[in-house]
């Protein structure tokens, strides 16, 4: 949710802002702007639009500049309009600024500035920041900038991550960050600032997390960033180190960042097992909640929080842990838990996944948590983000890096980890069947393999189906047990990507309602394994065939009785049912995004949709 860049040192500014910006396109694409400073002014350009529009805006204008911010911008106040994008500038030329998250209290700060004389451009929260840290600096006389910044945001409620250049600092980028993240880029004789890793890479793989509510002067004589804190003593840095490269973040000869990423599941599989499977006797580790074992074994309840496709992840955590652990587990929207003032005890466990681990509602839940005493635990991909590093302990995925909006190969990795969780619970608890603990390992570590197969297998014929689905206006999909959360996933991949309307249901209780819908124009995508619930899905399956509906299903490879149920059946290999939603899963991302193709939708970059939401 909107992207900033920053640089200051010996490069020419523009065209690393522009390759930072596209790099960070996928966490908004509204509009982009940019801002460098040369000599004593500035030179600005911004507008509605594409990171690409931005550079041709720029390009013909000689702009030698080594230091310079960016932004690409999601829209929260104001339309996606030239005069909203970032940069702003402030009244009197002394600030410029880009933001990524929400001025709460912009209200009342507008009305107060209005109230002074000073006038606005833009409908913008941002604006309206930018005015009052320029008003704060001239009520204090030109106070130095620490002062200035501890006393303009002892007046600012909201969440922000911000990188400012101020006139009468030359060469200095300002960052200040609270609740939306934001990172320090070291090279040598130069710093970046980036909302996330992805535009750092290609420069440096050193890192400095900025804390909540800490601001940073960046100058390229320093041989560290000075760091400061709006609430306590300013900090050494702490240098962490990125471990991943530049090939992680390219398309590497795929159309899109989608495509790539659906094809890159069986490595992020075994890179989420590597090192946490033994082999004699077989059975899981998992270092990043060894600590809290204790707490975790003896759980009355665990509560999963995650938003969009983490949530599904946690509805098939859900099943996976009240079965193999025998945990009472509930599953929450974050946003919806953190509002509802639930009843939290301090021998509760509260889980957060989000792929980005920035999350804002999903963050949110697990602090409100921690403060009611709860053990709080995240399950995240991108290490250093903000849940790993809020949390008492927790699993990284390790998925590497997703861009394409539409998570992929995240959800599978997550699904991968919570099998890891639930069984390590499972055994410690003494509640699972050993033979069965040791089928499913078994299973888990053929699975990367068996994913590449059926990638392989079922991608040309799922092209050919998506033909047939892009003129669709609705599509069901119906899924029971362990696949019901992933008929809910099916049905947003699609609509999130190719913007048709698509429902996810549990396949028995279409009849209580969506059956209504049914007519010879409605595919209805349906998970019919051979395993527990199969002859009653293939009973779900008349009841749809009765109404006209055209059936597809996602059938387990060999069961040929299914043929006279569907007319078109994409087959998936069999596992043991705990692990089948890695596998039918794959069928649904790769029709998505073969239907999102053929109806000339931005496959990366959904209209109005953003990778990382960290707004509420
Ligand atoms: C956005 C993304 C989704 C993602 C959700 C949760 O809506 O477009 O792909 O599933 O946020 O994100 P998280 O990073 O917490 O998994």
């Amino acid at each position: 949710m909107c992207g900033i860049i920053a640089y200051t040192g010996f490069r020419q500014a523009v065209p690393l802002l522009l390759e930072g910006l596209r790099r960070l396109e996928y966490r908004g694409y509204d509009s982009a702007g940019l801002a460098v400073q040369n000599g004593e002014g500035y030179r600005l350009f911004k507008q509605a639009g594409k990171v690409s529009d931005l550079a041709k805006a720029v390009e013909g204008f000689s702009l030698e500049a080594r230091i310079g911010i960016a932004h690409t911008r999601w829209a929260t106040h104001g339309a996606p309009t030239d005069a909203n994008a970032h940069p702003h500038v402030s009244y009197d030329g002394e600030v410029v600024l880009v933001h990524n998250g929400i001025i709460e209290n912009y209200a009342m700060l507008k009305a107060y500035l209005l109230e002074q004389g000073i006038s606005f451009s833009s409908d913008t929260d941002t604006e309206v920041l930018t005015h009052w840290i320029a008003w704060t600096r001239q009520k204090l006389a030109d106070a130095p900038w620490e002062k200035v910044i501890r006393e303009a945001f002892a007046h600012v409620e909201g969440t922000f991550g911000i990188a400012m250049l101020v006139r009468s600092l030359p060469d200095h980028i300002i960052l200040l960050r609270r609740f939306s993240p934001l990172l320090i880029g070291v090279g040598r004789g130069e710093y970046f600032a980036a909302s996330d890793a992805t535009p750092l890479v290609p420069y440096t793989r050193s890192v400095i997390h900025l804390e909540e509510d800490e601001f940073a002067f960046l100058h390229p004589d320093q041989t560290e960033p000075l760091i400061f804190s709006l609430r306590d003593q300013p900090r050494t840095p702490k240098v962490e180190h990125i471990d991943w490269d530049i090939a992680a973040i390219e398309r590497g000869g795929y159309p899109h960042f989608m495509l790539k990423e659906i094809f890159e599941q069986p490595n992020a599989l075994r890179d989420c097992m590597r090192g946490r499977i033994r082999l004699e006797p077989l059975e899981v580790r998992l270092g990043g909640i060894s600590r809290v074992m204790d707490r975790l074994i003896s759980a009355p309840r665990l509560t999963l929080v995650g938003c969009g496709t983490s949530w599904h992840a946690a509805l098939v955590g859900e099943y996976l842990i009240e079965q193999l652990a025998r945990i009472p587990t509930e599953v929450e929207y974050a946003s919806e838990f953190r509002y509802r003032n639930p009843v939290i005890s301090s021998q509760d466990v509260v889980i957060g996944i989000s792929q980005s681990g920035e999350t804002a509602d999903t963050l949110a839940a697990l602090r409100l948590a921690k403060q009611q005493g709860a053990l709080i635990l995240g399950i995240t991909n991108v290490v250093g983000s903000s849940i790993p590093r809020e949390t008492h302990a927790g699993i990284y995925i390790h998925a590497g890096p997703e861009i394409g909006v539409a998570s992929t190969k995240a959800f599978t990795a997550q699904l991968t980890a919570l099998t890891l969780f639930a069984l390590h619970l499972g055994a410690n608890r003494y509640v699972l069947d050993r033979n069965f603990h040791d089928l499913l390992i078994e299973y888990l570590l053929r699975l990367p393999d068996l994913v590449a197969t059926t990638l392989q297998q079922i991608n040309e014929p799922v092209a050919q189906l998506a033909e047939s689905i892009a003129h669709a206006s609705n599509v069901l999909y119906l899924g029971r047990g362990y696949n019901f959360p992933v008929a809910l996933e099916g049905a947003l991949k699609l609509k999130e990507i190719s913007y048709i309307h698509a429902e996810g249901y549990p396949a028995a209780e279409m009849k209580h309602g969506p059956i209504a819908l049914i007519d010879k124009d409605m595919p209805v995508v349906v998970i019919a394994l051979r395993d527990s619930l199969y002859e009653k899905v293939l009973g779900n399956i008349q009841e749809v065939r009765a109404r006209g509906g055209r059936v597809i299903a996602i059938a387990t490879q060999g069961d040929t009785e299914i043929q006279s149920y569907a007319e078109q059946v994409l087959y998936v290999p069999e596992v043991p049912e705990p692990l089948s939603p890695i596998l039918t899963v794959l069928p649904l991302q790769l029709l998505a995004y073969h239907t999102a193709v053929l109806r000339g939708c931005d496959v990366d970059q959904p209209r109005n949709l953003a990778k990382s939401v960290t707004v509420e």
